[in-house]
Parts: C-alpha cells; sequence; structure tokens
C-alpha cells in the first residue's frame, strides 16, 4: 500500500494541507486564508480558532483525495514566534500576537538591559527583536493583567493546531528558538532567560526534534478533520527552517533567499556559533545536531503588495512586472526603503518605516513598482552580507517566495546579489518540508539530507548580468545610507502618530 504524507503550513494569511507520496510526489494541497487584524498601529493579532478552521477545512479536502488510513504520518510548520495563550480549559485567552506585532519593543529593551546584551545574545542566539514570543508575554502581564492570570499554556501557532489534533503540547526546537527562551546551544529552555521573563517553566510545552514523532491524532482531531485516531505527528518546524528543507537547503555552504511576505536569507551550520553582536539568528536546525543562521526583513514581497492594494488596486501583478520591465534600472534615481513594518536586519527598529527617496516630477507609478522591487533586494542583499559575515559565502542560492514568480523581479534579485540564483522542483516551500520531516520522522528515510537528495531538484537558474551587478554596486552604498539618514526622522514620526 503506498504510503503518502501531509505537510500542514500554518502561514500569516491562510493555513494549507498539502499531500506527497514517498517520492516527493504531490498528490493533493488545499488551502483556507485566515483574516489578520491590525486593531493599533504596531499591532498584528489573529485569532488561533482561525487557523484550526482553516486547517480542518483544508484536511477534509485532501482526505477527499487520498484515504485517511494512507496517511503515515503528518508534519508541521507555520508562522514562527506567533504568542498563543491558552487558559485552564485549553481555549485561546485572546487573539494571538503575531511575529510581525512591533508593541513589545520597551519590554525586549528591558530584559536585554537585565541579562546583558552579549550574554543575551550567547544563549538565546540573537538580539531580542519584539517579534519574539517571550517578550509579548511581559508585554501581557503589564497592559492585560487579566488575561496574564489566566495563562496555563504558551504555544507557537503550528502548535495550537497540533494541540487541536492531539491534545498534546509540544514544540519542536526549530519553532521554539524563536520564542526568545531557549538555550539555543543546549537545544532547551533557558532557566537564566525565564528567570528575567518572570515566567514560569509550567506554562512551555515539551520540547521535542524536528524529526521526532511528538504526538498522535486524538479522537477530536480524527473527527474535526477525518484523519485516523492514532496518526503520528512529527515535530516540525517554524517556516523558515521547514521552508529551507523543502528547498532542499541542509548542507554547510548552501543558501536559500526567501522573497515572501517576510525576506529571510538562510543557510545551515553544523556547529552553535552565534553572531557575537546578535545580528542574524542562529536557530536549533530541523535536523538533529544542526543549527542554521537567517536574516530576516519583515517586509519583503508585502512591500509590493502595499503598493498594489493602496495606489492601484486595480491593476494584476503581471501589469506591475511589465511596468517594471520598462524603466531602467535604478528607476531614475528612485530608492525605496522597505521598512513599511519596522525592520529586524540589518536595523532592528520596530518603528522603522518605508520611504521613496529622490522623487522628482519625471517618476510616477512605473519607477516607485520597479523602485520597491528593487528596495527589497537590496534589503534581501543586506542579509545576504550579514551571512557573509559570518563566513557564509555561497557560490549561488535558492530563490522562493512571492517575488521569484515574477521573471523582472526575480532578474533584479539576482543582479542585485550578484550571484546565480535558481529555482527547485517544487514551490510548495514550507508545507513541503513538513511533510518531508513527517516522511524521516516515521523511517521512510534514513535522514532529511537523503531525503531531499532525492526529493528537491534545481530546475532553472538565473545568472546575474554583469552590467547590471555593475550598475547595483554603484547604487548600493546609497540604498545602506538611507536608514542612518531617516531613522531619526522615523522615530519621530512614530512618536507623533501615538501622541
Ligand atoms: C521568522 C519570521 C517570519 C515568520 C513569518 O523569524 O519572523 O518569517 O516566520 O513567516
Amino acid at each position: 500500500m503506498t504510503r503518502f504524507y501531509i505537510g500542514i503550513d500554518v502561514s500569516t494569511t491562510a493555513s494549507k494541507a498539502l499531500v506527497i507520496d514517498e517520492q516527493g510526489t504531490v498528490i493533493a494541497s488545499r488551502s483556507h486564508p485566515h483574516a489578520l487584524s491590525t486593531p493599533r498601529p504596531l499591532w498584528s493579532e489573529q485569532d488561533p480558532d482561525d487557523w484550526w478552521r482553516a486547517t480542518s477545512q483544508a484536511l477534509r479536502e485532501v482526505l477527499q483525495v487520498v484515504p485517511a488510513d494512507q496517511i503515515a504520518a503528518i508534519g508541521l510548520t507555520g508562522q514562527m514566534h506567533g504568542l498563543t495563550t491558552l487558559g485552564t480549559d485549553g481555549r485561546p485567552l485572546r487573539p494571538a500576537i503575531l511575529w510581525n506585532d512591533q508593541r513589545s519593543g520597551p519590554q525586549c529593551e528591558a530584559i536585554t538591559r537585565e541579562v546583558g546584551a552579549k550574554r543575551l545574545y550567547q544563549i538565546i542566539g540573537s538580539i531580542l527583536p519584539p517579534g519574539f514570543t517571550a517578550p509579548k508575554l511581559v508585554w501581557l502581564r503589564e497592559n492585560e493583567p487579566e488575561v496574564y492570570q489566566q495563562i496555563q499554556h504558551v504555544l507557537l501557532p503550528k502548535d495550537y493546531v497540533r494541540y487541536k489534533l492531539s491534545g498534546a503540547l509540544v514544540m519542536d526546537v526549530a519553532d521554539g528558538s524563536g520564542f526568545g527562551a531557549m538555550d539555543i546551544g543546549r537545544r532547551d529552555w533557558s532557566d537564566e532567560m525565564l528567570a528575567a521573563y518572570d515566567i514560569p517553566h509550567a506554562w512551555l510545552p515539551q520540547l521535542c526534534e524536528s524529526t521526532d514523532v511528538s504526538a498522535h491524532v486524538n479522537e477530536a482531531g480524527a473527527a474535526a478533520t477525518g484523519l485516523k485516531v492514532g496518526t503520528p505527528i512529527v515535530g516540525g518546524a517554524g517556516d523558515q527552517p521547514a521552508g529551507g528543507v523543502g528547498n532542499g537547503i541542509v548542507s554547510l555552504g548552501q543558501c536559500s533567499l526567501t522573497v515572501g511576505t517576510s525576506g529571510v536569507a538562510y543557510a545551515v551550520s553544523d556547529r552553535y556559533a552565534p553572531e557575537p553582536d546578535g545580528r542574524l539568528h542562529t536557530f536549533c536546525g530541523p535536523m538533529p545536531g544542526t543549527w542554521f543562521h537567517m536574516g530576516v526583513m519583515l517586509s519583503a514581497a508585502g512591500c509590493l503588495r502595499w503598493l498594489h492594494d493602496e495606489l492601484t488596486p486595480d491593476s494584476s501583478y503581471d501589469d506591475l512586472n511589465q511596468q517594471a520591465a520598462g524603466v531602467p534600472r535604478g528607476a531614475l534615481g528612485l530608492l525605496f526603503a522597505p521598512y513599511l513594518t519596522g525592520e529586524r536586519h540589518p536595523h532592528p527598529d520596530p518603528v522603522a518605516r518605508g520611504a521613496f527617496v529622490g522623487l522628482t516630477l519625471r517618476h510616477g507609478l512605473p519607477q516607485m513598482v520597479r523602485s520597491v522591487m528593487e528596495g527589497v533586494a537590496f534589503g534581501m542583499r543586506d542579509l545576504l552580507e550579514l551571512l557573509r559575515s559570518l563566513g557564509v559565502n555561497p557560490a549561488e542560492a535558492v530563490v522562493s517566495g512571492g517575488a521569484a514568480n515574477s521573471a523582472v523581479w526575480r532578474q533584479i534579485i539576482t543582479d542585485i546579489m550578484g550571484i546565480p540564483l535558481y529555482t527547485v522542483n517544487t514551490s510548495e516551500g514550507a508545507a513541503f518540508g513538513a511533510a518531508i520531516l513527517a516522511a524521516v520522522g516515521v523511517g521512510a528515510w534514513p535522514d532529511v539530507p537523503s531525503a531531499c537528495a532525492h526529493m528537491v531538484r534545481k530546475v532553472d537558474e538565473l545568472q546575474p548580468d554583469a552590467a547590471a551587478t555593475a550598475d547595483y554596486e554603484r547604487l548600493y552604498p546609497t540604498f545602506r545610507g538611507l536608514y542612518p539618514a531617516l531613522c531619526q526622522s522615523f522615530a519621530a514620526l512614530a512618536e507623533f502618530e501615538s501622541s
């Protein structure tokens, strides 16, 4: 009997269920969207039950295509860092506070002062940005004490889905690394960090490796989804490490650039060696005994979505691509600072903002579209430079995410990176990676690299255009100067907005 594996991806925009066979062929995929609410400046929230509704519906639909008794295992992935608080009855106490929520800036500063910056970077493998989970708990204690007092359990988004499927309270170390309270070198919770936050250990789930079988579908999970009781659920991983697996980034020297809502540069490491100033995240890898380095820009392809939705909602993305293709490199001297939702790397600043710099009467929508694409690509270049500063010197990188679907944008990114960028045979990224983790978890493959070697193939390589790369090299220092020149203004504008 053929065995199938499901990857569930609880992303910021939708929840997806993807079914693959042992060879990595995609058999079925369904996804359902969920809403995001931004009730105040800097806030970003979602209802955890929307994740569950969307996931259970997607599962019911894929199980129309593949019989439930042929599902050998499930792997989970999803947006990282989202604080999901449960009360005594196991129900969410309030909307989840997401990865791109910036409200806990003051709490992050206070904790960093208390632990000491260098010590904190060494423990958690990173600076402590407001997106991380634990500082949001401190924010809750200070701002919503009535909610805080009721907390019994704290989970990440995909782990809430695991809980609904199985009743188990478990988190894998690759996603748990973004909580901000793990000792990343030891792959366990850090008593020192928990003491600094003053958070009870009892609220935290048990940790597991990404390929461990972490739970099994229970009666309630089966009734809601059509899955069989007892189906194994592996640990899984956050969307970035699972996406790394889905893109075949499993060995030293490989690198991926994901240009989706957020932008991420990702590379594997075989030892725990965080950036001494915390300027990148160094987290537990989805393969036991590995770590990964990751630089994150908070708004990447999300910047073009903003421009589309706010300035030209009636255009199609094809129209925007055509407009950008007709504009010369450098958009007639117009640069875009892509910090629409604050920034994490290389400028950790929750109140950073976007900007068009260099507008003249000659600039219109087509130049703005091109400059948004270029500004996002320059932001990704900043992340690649951070990886290079840690000795990761990729000769090529895999590119994925919404921006990779646009030929013009993909070429811009390639030219600005100055190295060949390739795509792989699957565009399912994180969900595919989660399904691979599921297959490895129940022994279909001995380990993640051998599964990836079999399932993930390079399909298309784009070379940088030497003349374009040279032009962009000249422009890059000007882009680098934007944030330092504007950061005081961003802070003053944020202050004005909130006063
Ligand atoms: C990673 C991060 C985002 C979210 C949402 O640190 O914040 O990539 O995981 O995709």
